[in-house]
Parts: C-alpha cells; sequence; structure tokens
C-alpha cells in the first residue's frame, strides 16, 4: 500500500504542515478492536467537531497524508487515474465543508482549503527532492510533433496552466515539475498592494458537471511579496549555474521561467479599492506591478476580464483598454531585463457582442500587444448543467443563488466560437491563448483548429489530479498519429 510504504514521509508533511503535529502510533488489530468497543460519538458529532484544534491537526495530517502519499506513489508507479476516480473524489470528501471554522458556525475546511493543502504538499515534496512528477516515457514528446513555437521560444506542447492555480508565486517549480507537457505556467492575479479578497466561503464545486464557482476577487500578497518569491528563485538558480543574477537576467537563452522551452506568465490586476473610473489610478495599479514584477515574467497577462471585482470589465471598453495596454507596452520596455515580456490582454467571455470583440481586437491591434487570452470565467448559468439526475440540492442551491464567476466543461463552445472570433479578426497581429472548458486532446485540437496556438487548462485539473495535461498531451499525440 503505497500509503503505508510513505508513511514517513506522511509525517514529515504533516508535521511541516501544521507544526504541532505528532505522528501517531499504527494501531494494531488489538487496539482497533478496542476503540471500536469504546466508540461512543455519533458521526455528525465528529463532523461538527471537525474543526477544533485538535482535529484540525487530525484534518491537515489526514489532508497532507492523503496528498503526499498519492504523490509518492504517483512518483513511482501509481497510474493517473488513480488520481481522477481516487484521490480527487477523496480529497472532496475531506475538504467537503465552507471554509468557514466550525466555531464561527461554518462546516470547515473545504474547497478553498484543499486548494491551499494540495499546493502545500506540492510545494513540500518538491523541497524534499519528491517533486511529483509524471511517470513513463512522455511518448507525446516524440517527433517533436506537438511543438509549436510562441514568441520566439520552441515550446513541446501547446499546453499551459491558467491564472488561479498558483495566485501568489509560491509553486512555480513543483508545477512545472509535474509534467513535461506543461508548456507554460501562468501564475496570479497580482495586485500592486496585498488584499484580501472576498469573504469566504468563495470557491464551490458543482461535482456533477466538473464545474466550479469562484468568486476570489483578487486575494493576494501582493506585488512586493511576489517580487520577493521570483527574485528568490531567479538567485537559487544563479547560485546553482554558477552566474550572478544580473547574467541570469540579462540571458537570451533562459527563459524567465527558468525552465527551458517553458514559459512563465506573470498576471497582473488592479486593487479593488482602484476606482475603475479614475483612469490615472488604474494604469499606475498595473504600471506598479509591471516595474515590480515584469523583470521575472516572459509574459505579462493584464487581467480586464475577472467576474469577481467590480467595474474591472468596464475596462475592456475600447477607449478606456487602448489607454490601459497602451501605458502597460510602454512600462515593459523598460522592464529590467534584456529579453523584454509580452503583454497578452485576457478577455471574458461574457463580452461577446460583435462590437466588444471588434473594439477589444482594435485596441490589441492599435497598442501592439502581442496577445489575447480567450476567455476568463463567465457570471452566466447555463441551464443544461442542471440535466444530471445525480445533482444534489445543495449543488442546485450553488448553481442558482452563488455569485462568481463560471468555470469547467460548459465553457467550452462558448470559447471555441470566440477563438474563432478572434482568430479573424486580429489576423497575424497577435496570437490567440485559448482559455475555458478543455477536458480532453480532441478539446484542445478543436481549439487549435480554430486558430487558438496556445490552450491553457485550469478546471479539467482540479478535477483529474496532476496527471491531466500529460494525458491530453498523451491523446493529442494518438490523435496525431492516427491522422498518418
Ligand atoms: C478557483 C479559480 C480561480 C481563478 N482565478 C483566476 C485569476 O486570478 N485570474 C484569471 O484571469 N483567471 C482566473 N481563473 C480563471 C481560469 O484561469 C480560467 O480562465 C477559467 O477557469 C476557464 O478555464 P477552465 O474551464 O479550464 O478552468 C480562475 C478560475 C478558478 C476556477
Amino acid at each position: 500500500m503505497p500509503l503505508i510504504r510513505s508513511y514517513p514521509l506522511v509525517s514529515l508533511i504533516a508535521r511541516t504542515t501544521y507544526p504541532s503535529f505528532r505522528l501517531p502510533s499504527i494501531p494494531t488489530i488489538t487496539t482497533l478492536r478496542h476503540r471500536s468497543r469504546t466508540r461512543t460519538r455519533s458521526v455528525s458529532t465528529r463532523a461538527y467537531n471537525l474543526n477544533r484544534p485538535g482535529n484540525r491537526v487530525r484534518n491537515g495530517m489526514i489532508g497532507g497524508a492523503v496528498v503526499g502519499a498519492i504523490g509518492f506513489s504517483f512518483v513511482t508507479h501509481a497510474p493517473p487515474t488513480l488520481f481522477r476516480y481516487q484521490v480527487v473524489p477523496l480529497l472532496r470528501w475531506i475538504y467537503s465543508g465552507d471554509d468557514i471554522p466550525t466555531e464561527a458556525g461554518g462546516k470547515g475546511p473545504g474547497a478553498e482549503k484543499a486548494h491551499e493543502v494540495g499546493l502545500k504538499a506540492l510545494r513540500v515534496l518538491y523541497d524534499l527532492g519528491f517533486g511529483l512528477r509524471e511517470r513513463g516515457t512522455h511518448e507525446y514528446l516524440d517527433n517533436g510533433e506537438l511543438g509549436v513555437e510562441l514568441f520566439g521560444h520552441n515550446l513541446k506542447t501547446p499546453l499551459a496552466i491558467s491564472a488561479g492555480l498558483d495566485k501568489h508565486a509560491e509553486c512555480i517549480d513543483p508545477l512545472f515539475n509535474i509534467s513535461p507537457a506543461i508548456s507554460l505556467l501562468e501564475i496570479g492575479c497580482i495586485t500592486p498592494l496585498p488584499q484580501e479578497g472576498n469573504a469566504k466561503p468563495r470557491m464551490f464545486r458543482l461535482p456533477t458537471s466538473n464545474s466550479i464557482i469562484n468568486r476570489y476577487g483578487f486575494n493576494s500578497v501582493g506585488a512586493d511579496t511576489a517580487a520577493v518569491r521570483l527574485r528568490d528563485r531567479v538567485r537559487r538558480y544563479a547560485l546553482k549555474h554558477g552566474l550572478t543574477e544580473r547574467e541570469v537576467l540579462d540571458s537570451t537563452e533562459i527563459p524567465a521561467s527558468l525552465w527551458p522551452n517553458r514559459l512563465l506568465a506573470v498576471q497582473i490586476g488592479k486593487n479593488k479599492a482602484t476606482a475603475e473610473t479614475d483612469m490615472e489610478a488604474v494604469k499606475r495599479d498595473y504600471i506598479t506591478c509591471v516595474e515590480k514584477l515584469g523583470r521575472y515574467a516572459d509574459i505579462l497577462v493584464v487581467n480586464v476580464s475577472s467576474p469577481n471585482t467590480p467595474g474591472l470589465i468596464s475596462l475592456q471598453k475600447r477607449e478606456s483598454l487602448q489607454e490601459l495596454l497602451a501605458a502597460v507596452v510602454l512600462a515593459v520596455q523598460k522592464a529590467d531585463r534584456r529579453v523584454k515580456p509580452r503583454v497578452v490582454v485576457k478577455v471574458s467571455p461574457d463580452s461577446d457582442s460583435v462590437e466588444d470583440v471588434k473594439d477589444i481586437s482594435a485596441a490589441v491591434k492599435f497598442t501592439g500587444v502581442a496577445g489575447v487570452i480567450v476567455a476568463n470565467t463567465t457570471v452566466k448559468r447555463p441551464l443544461n448543467l442542471l440535466v444530471s439526475p445525480q445533482m444534489s440540492e445543495e449543488e442546485k442551491r450553488v448553481f442558482h443563488k452563488e455569485i462568481g464567476g463560471l468555470s469547467g466543461p460548459v465553457l467550452l463552445p462558448k470559447m471555441l466560437e470566440l477563438v474563432e472570433r478572434y482568430s479573424k479578426e486580429l489576423g497575424h497581429n497577435a496570437v490567440v491563448f485559448a482559455s475555458g472548458g478543455i477536458t480532453n486532446g480532441k478539446d484542445v485540437q478543436e481549439a487549435r483548429k480554430r486558430g487558438a496556438k496556445i490552450v491553457m487548462g485550469y478546471t479539467g485539473m482540479v478535477y483529474d489530479g496532476v496527471g491531466f495535461f500529460g494525458r491530453i498531451a498523451g491523446e493529442m499525440k494518438r490523435m496525431v498519429d492516427d491522422r498518418k
């Protein structure tokens, strides 16, 4: 059993995650029998007490143990399907609360906590030298058939992790390490000043449709802290390779990702307190982020499409967008690295009128922005999500009542339509990145057929686990081979 085999590792992870953790002794048959005779508390009482300090440790231990053990087995022998059908549902079961402490009347750790613990486990495993890594020979890399050229870099696949997974620049290397199928990682959104984001709960699962509703609202450690983390990576890399920090930043060979043939995109946004109507203040917010983070990025993504920051989407209007993008493009020219980052803008799937697409494309062409990410989450609630007979009452409530951006497979048709329209509108002036609802190789190939150069995923990985991108790359390769 992988869980047993990696027991010391599990304890180490749990202790790093929760310092007060002590390794419990593995129960013997006798102690188990004794416990079952003396157990008096009901399941509901135990669930109610889930977040008491003692139980929080146990809770963290279980979470750390599951993620750690499975992570360990992934490196050695477990197939990716283990994640999809066992680990992901198990984590969902463990973290089934609402992220409000029970002391405060909530139901304890939920989707957001699961996200946090998952990232922490990835990071700890990586730091210990047991980073999660796709096993096998990565045959999808053979003959370079999935390769694409982007901004002068030869990427091995067109696949990318989109923003929101690593919001605080804390898991870059562990995420790249998972699979060579991941060619690009977009971190953020990072705001100039730190901010809390919206009140919890703010992330909700809709498991019957593999979807998520989130209203994080740009919770961010802020540009200064993110810059410290990004600089630390550069310094470590320099030390390891006998270079100076300056030499790394000024290299024309080493991408900002610090991984050959892979790129790091840093997404930037404005603080909630900055009024969207005050264009000078808005520009200052984005320029501050460029000044602090630009030197660590291959690509800078301007987010004007999150539905969870009031008024942000209004910045997609032609005049505002043109003014903002021009300011960012100018600021990027002063970024303190030899190869300047390319500027890309991320748009909303809800701004889909003929005028919207024309206006945004015109602003992109006018300012010389290098690409458009099509698209972010939607505030719409397509009713076809309700068809599953397995949908629980709670899931229906979430669907109807919880405000925020919806993501997952339901976005796919709109994403494909918009990718096609933006590709036609932009021609060769800018690269189109697809983001929205991909779950398999066919979705990715369809997005590319419609004009996307890079195809990004997030919610698919939440439900599929860390084998997501490797599986998709394998499916793409088989499609290419079948056509021969
Ligand atoms: C929990 C969560 C947080 C997200 N945070 C961000 C964000 O900070 N910035 C952003 O541009 N998009 C964010 N997104 C949107 C994703 O990057 C992606 O564009 C969207 O979810 C559609 O792709 P998907 O269906 O593959 O998830 C977030 C999505 C989720 C589910």
